[in-house]
């Protein structure tokens, strides 16, 4: 029997090309990436113009309002796209994965009959088989949380794919939430708290390494629950997972993304202390710094506990720089609500946060809370704390001047003569071309600021010195 599969590539000059685009978190990136993985070997090749594609996948958030909606308005986009497509006889396929396919599910495909496909992020492995029933002319919705791992069943990358990705690599640990924030969907897009097991996350590592990958930043919706069983049997943490990464040959540097203050435990605390290779940068979100608020959004800590454990993270490494994510205008949020968490800012000092106006999520116990915030109240507390946070990140920065820093050469800069490397604190460094080899960590003077980076000296940066602030 003929495999028609082969057949669509035989008639074609060209394999199948697959075009990924993804929002939201890191977790998404990488789940694209092993998206186009398993494609990969089905033949498929990924491009990044759209109008080259066979088939289009897009990997959707449905953290905020906004996030979930722009995916509508992407894919009355590209109906156009694929009417004309239809009548030129080169059918366009579009799949929609990721947090609002989860969420969504059906709902996607009654919204935008285009879509042929709706898959969730618990069961990308079974991605070629669901396209092989969508090349059969069915629309298909996979949507269920699979009972098999689908890390161990998603195809490994392969080396070239890990070097075209460059010396930084994302590799998730853990995926879902337990915790039930009140305003967060994730608990429900993700699903419960799973733990990939030891020997798959180093094996893992172990590969990336092996390939020219010189850091990882491990991946979880609460990275710092990861806990798995060790070769004798026993329960361990992330501290221990992130000993043994350290062991790997290549391996040059840590991060992990992102933690809940209430998993922070001694070991992990204490490894921020005594392993070299990991960095002194830590995303620790809080959300609020009033207590009241962070009853309500169940967050299960008060604002003393979070700068407590803070002292004691600090005590273990006192470089150690902290980011964070704010919501303002929870529910109920008042102005002196509102003050806490600027003092809190204020008493933190943050090299870096992100800050959000809260979204009420369909299905979230926020959702139906009475006193909604107005728009414009939420805007302006939003533009005071981005204010404040921007002081802090631009104080952070100017610190460094003067300052020898390691850095790990990523890529070729704008200009010949410059390179662009990662501080310790993921800030982006240019460096002059003669620093050294893309994957090498060197040590650098920071001799000034922009706008959202440091320049080492002798960069010569393409803005006019003048910017520069040494
Ligand atoms: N797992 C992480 C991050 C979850 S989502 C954690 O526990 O912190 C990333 C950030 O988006 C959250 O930290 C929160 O600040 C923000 N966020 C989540 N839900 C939101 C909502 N409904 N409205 C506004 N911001 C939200
Ligand atoms: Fe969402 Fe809270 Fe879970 Fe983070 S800890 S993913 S904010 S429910
Ligand atoms: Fe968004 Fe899902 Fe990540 S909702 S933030 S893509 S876990």
């Amino acid at each position: 029997m003929t495999d028609t599969r082969e057949d669509t590539i035989g008639t074609r000059s060209n394999a199948r090309k697959v075009h990924i685009r993804t929002y939201g978190c890191q977790m998404n990136v990488y789940d694209s990436q092993r998206m186009g993985d398993a494609l990969a070997g089905e033949g498929y090749r990924t491009t990044e113009t759209i109008e080259d594609a066979d088939l289009v996948l897009i990997n959707t958030c449905h953290i905020r309002e906004r996030a979930a909606e722009k995916i509508y308005s992407e894919l009355g986009r590209i109906r156009v796209l694929k009417a004309e497509r239809a009548r030129e006889g080169r059918p366009l396929t579009v799949g929609v994965a990721g947090c609002v396919a989860q969420a969504e599910g059906a709902e996607i495909i009654e919204r935008a009959s285009i879509v042929d496909l709706v898959i969730g992020p618990q069961t990308y492995h079974r991605l070629p088989q669901a396209l092989e029933r969508v090349s059969r002319g069915e629309k298909v919705v996979d949507t269920d949380y699979a009972l098999e791992d689908k890390f161990e069943h998603l195809p490994a990358t392969e080396p070239a794919a890990i070097r075209a990705r460059g010396v930084t690599a994302f590799l998730t640990v853990q995926e879902g939430c337990d915790k039930f924030c009140t305003f967060c969907v994730v608990p429900y897009t993700r699903g419960a708290e799973v733990s990939r097991p030891f020997a798959q996350v180093l094996d893992e590592a172990r590969r990336l390494a092996a390939s020219g990958v010189r850091e990882l930043t491990l991946l979880g919706q609460n990275v710092n629950a990861w806990s798995s069983s060790d070769a004798a049997g026993g329960t361990v943490g992330l501290a221990h997972l992130l000993r043994a990464l350290a062991g790997i040959p290549g391996i040059a540097r840590l991060r992990y993304t992102t933690s809940h203050p209430r998993d922070m435990d001694d070991d992990l605390i204490a490894a921020h202390g005594d392993l070299p290779a990991l960095m002194p940068y830590l995303h620790l979100p809080v959300q609020s710094g009033s207590d009241r608020i962070l009853k309500a959004m169940n967050r299960r800590h008060t604002a003393a506990d979070y700068r407590t454990l803070l002292d004691r993270i600090r005590a273990a490494r006192p470089d150690i720089a902290l980011s964070g994510d704010f919501i303002v205008g929870f529910p109920g949020e008042t102005e002196a609500d509102f003050e806490a968490t600027m003092d809190l800012v204020r008493a933190v000092n943050y090299a870096c946060a992100f800050t959000f106006k809260y979204s009420p999520r369909p299905g979230t116990p926020g959702a139906n809370l009475p006193d909604h915030v107005p728009e414009s109240v939420m805007a302006e507390r939003l533009a005071r704390l981005n204010a404040l946070i921007r002081e802090q990140q631009d104080g952070f920065a100017r610190s460094l001047v003067g300052a020898a820093l390691p850095v790990l050469v990523e890529k070729p800069g704008r200009y010949a003569h410059q390179l662009v490397g990662r501080s310790p604190y993921l800030q982006p460094v240019v460096l002059p071309a003669g620093a050294g080899a893309i994957g090498d960590v060197v040590t650098v003077t920071i001799a000034g600021t922009l706008t959202n980076s440091l320049v080492a000296e002798g960069a010569h940066p393409d803005e006019a010195p003048a910017r520069l602030t040494a």
